[in-house]
């Protein structure tokens, strides 16, 4: 899983390739490289590091034409060997590739065997020398030709000494061209192009293009084809830290924001009902929630929301581990989370929800992403775009999506009013939280002490805990686990005392008094307790070391508050600890690999 970029055009293409590098960052960040045309010869740089790592090194390589590449490795250790772009053994042509080659041995075998010399260990570098077996002053038949051996997939941009453009081909790895006045471009994602362009064109599976800087063909199974040309909404001031110190901070305060235009439309201002525009569909007898990561504690809190609100069966899959048998679903709806669209992992499994005959809602925040073209349908998120790897307002945005979805599928009689009331008070409730750090800096200290944690909870709250643990150990580097307040006396108990503090998620909700008897049995063994309580909880303090408030609400909504808390926590945990917050070691924000 990485990212790609090409340029082309009459423009220094070099500081343009790192500009949009640096935008496609997030989907991996152990090296990076770039090739440019000049003056008949490719130009190839790369090495371990980031991007401003190797612009550091680099000021200025020259030429109108090149590819870039940032990459999160899967096919041999983050080195500069193994680094893109790779080159042929002529160092004439140059290729950068997100994906996966199944079948790279074998091809790797094979043109060892007809002389060709491999300088890494990767999938990618096979594609090059295939290229350039094929290659007679055409890259677009070399590309083609080149192609046909592969199994498995790329989003590939190459260059050649002596051709005058980049030619782009996609299979199950996402890519992105933008259109400028005599200047062409790609990418894995349109943000990526935002600064240079608002116009682009999505390729489909197995288009094939060929950039220079007054043209673009596509190419569709050896047909030129027209695609439509769409334009990006997203401000290019929405990619920018605007003063934050990291992107993450930023994008914890803009949930407010995010409530509020996930919410618009979707909530009828005559009554109280959640209109979706979905397409007509006989209604689910049932409803399956499945994501991965943090889109995986979404799809719990779905299934958690539904069997509180009604009795319509909900469940929730992990998605690398959901595979129904044949036609079991027939009279389900599932419901696929994933901020990025691109997820391998989901997008795998909503092939097997269809397969299982469910009928298929997609849940993304990035248009045009993958995910859109394997959906019966499609719910978007208005989150705007998340530049952290550590999903914060995606996740709240994806809770908004499940809770709407749920009230439209299954209202609860006489409870909806309350319920529709509530989702339109949690904007200004998760802003008052935000407004009120002073508490949570103050914990900060005392818990980065530690080298291992335990966050509870009960109901409706039990993701929360898993998602606050997740982040924990993302961003802040520490040992945490989330578990359900009855299940810490059946083994994790063992591993309290103190050096080893508790949070307690304790909303004043029905669960509270059993709640307090696991605090009151944690307390037993010695451990340090931290609750997050209503801010309206007088009794709380009496039983724990410490508390952090949260605004009261609906207790189905203090999940999106206790998030909220944990979100800030872990942010000025990993601050204090001097770590990379938005790019945290060996983690990607998107991943396509299975
Ligand atoms: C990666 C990200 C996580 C994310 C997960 C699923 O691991 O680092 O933050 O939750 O992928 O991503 P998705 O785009 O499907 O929500």
């Amino acid at each position: 899983m990485c990212g790609v970029v090409a340029y082309t055009g009459f423009k220094e293409a070099y500081p343009i390739l790192m500009s949009c590098l640096k935008r496609v960052e997030y989907r991996g960040y152990d090296s990076c490289g770039v090739a440019l045309l000049d003056g008949g010869d490719v130009q190839s740089h790369k090495d371990v590091g980031a991007v401003d790592d190797l612009r550091s090194k680099l000021e200025h390589v020259s030429g109108a034409t090149g590819i870039g590449h940032t990459r999160w490795a899967t096919v041999g250790k983050p080195n500069k060997e193994n680094a893109h772009p790779h080159l042929d053994c002529s160092g004439r042509i140059a290729l950068v590739h997100n994906g996966d080659i199944d079948n790279f041995m074998a091809l790797k075998d094979e043109l060892i065997k007809q002389g060709h010399t491999f300088t890494s260990e990767t999938d990618s570098e096979v594609i090059s020398h295939l290229v350039e077996r094929y290659y007679a002053g055409d890259l677009r038949e070399a590309v083609i030709k080149a192609i046909t051996h592969l199994e498995g997939s790329y989003a590939l941009a190459v260059v050649a000494a002596d051709f005058p453009g980049v030619v782009v081909v996609r299979k199950e790895s996402p890519l992105v061209l933008g259109l400028g006045e005599h200047e062409n471009f790609a990418a894995s994602d349109a943000p990526a192009l935002l600064e240079f362009t608002r116009r682009v064109v999505y390729l489909e599976d197995g288009d094939l293009a060929v950039l220079k800087p007054e043209s673009v063909e596509i190419w569709r199974a050896g047909t030129r084809i027209e695609l439509p040309v769409h334009q990006i909404t997203w401000n290019v001031s929405e990619l920018d830290r605007v003063g934050y110190p990291h992107f993450m901070l930023k994008e914890i305060h803009e949930q407010p924001r995010v409530i509020r235009d996930t919410l618009v439309g979707r909530i009828s201002l005559t009554e109280p009902r959640a209109d979706l525009p979905l397409a007509a569909h006989k209604p689910p007898a049932r409803l399956i929630f499945i994501g991965c990561g943090t889109s995986y504690h979404a799809a719990l809190l779905g299934q958690l929301f539904v069997s509180q609100i009604s009795p319509m069966p909900a469940h929730a899959y992990v998605a690398s581990e959901f595979d129904p048998l044949p036609s079991s679903l027939k009279d389900a709806w599932v419901v696929a989370l994933t901020q990025s669209g691109e997820t391998t992992d989901t997008i795998n499994a909503i092939r097997r929800a269809k397969a299982a005959g469910a009928w298929t809602i997609g849940v993304t925040n990035v248009k045009e992403s993958s995910i859109t073209r394997v959906s019966d349908d499609m719910l978007y998120l208005q989150a705007g775009p998340e530049v952290s790897v550590a999903a914060t307002k995606t996740f709240m945005a994806q809770l908004v999506a499940v809770y709407l979805l749920s009230l439209h599928l299954a209202p609860p009689p006489g409870q909806l009013g309350e319920l529709i009331g509530e989702l339109r008070s949690m904007p200004s409730k998760v802003q008052r939280l935000i407004n009120s750090q002073s508490s949570i800096q103050a914990l900060v200290k005392k818990l980065n002490a530690y080298d291992h944690l335990f966050l509870i909870a009960r109901g409706i709250n039990v993701p929360v805990a898993y998602e606050g643990a997740l982040k924990l150990k993302e961003v802040a580097y520490l040992h945490a686990e989330g578990c359900a307040a009855g299940e810490l006396k059946h083994g994790p108990f063992a591993l309290l005392g103190q050096n080893t503090p508790v949070i307690a998620l304790a909303p004043r909700d029905a669960q509270y008094p059993r709640m307090l008897t696991a605090i009151k049995e944690i307390k037993t063994r010695g451990s340090p307790v931290m609750a997050i309580a209503f801010s309206d909880d007088n009794d709380i303090g009496r039983y724990v070391d410490d508390v952090l408030t949260i605004p009261v609400a609906h207790g189905l909504f203090s999940p999106w508050l206790n998030t909220v808390a944990l979100q800030l926590l872990t942010y000025y945990m990993a601050a204090a600890r001097n770590l990379p917050i938005d790019k945290p070691r060996h983690l990607a924000k998107s991943v396509t690999v299975p």
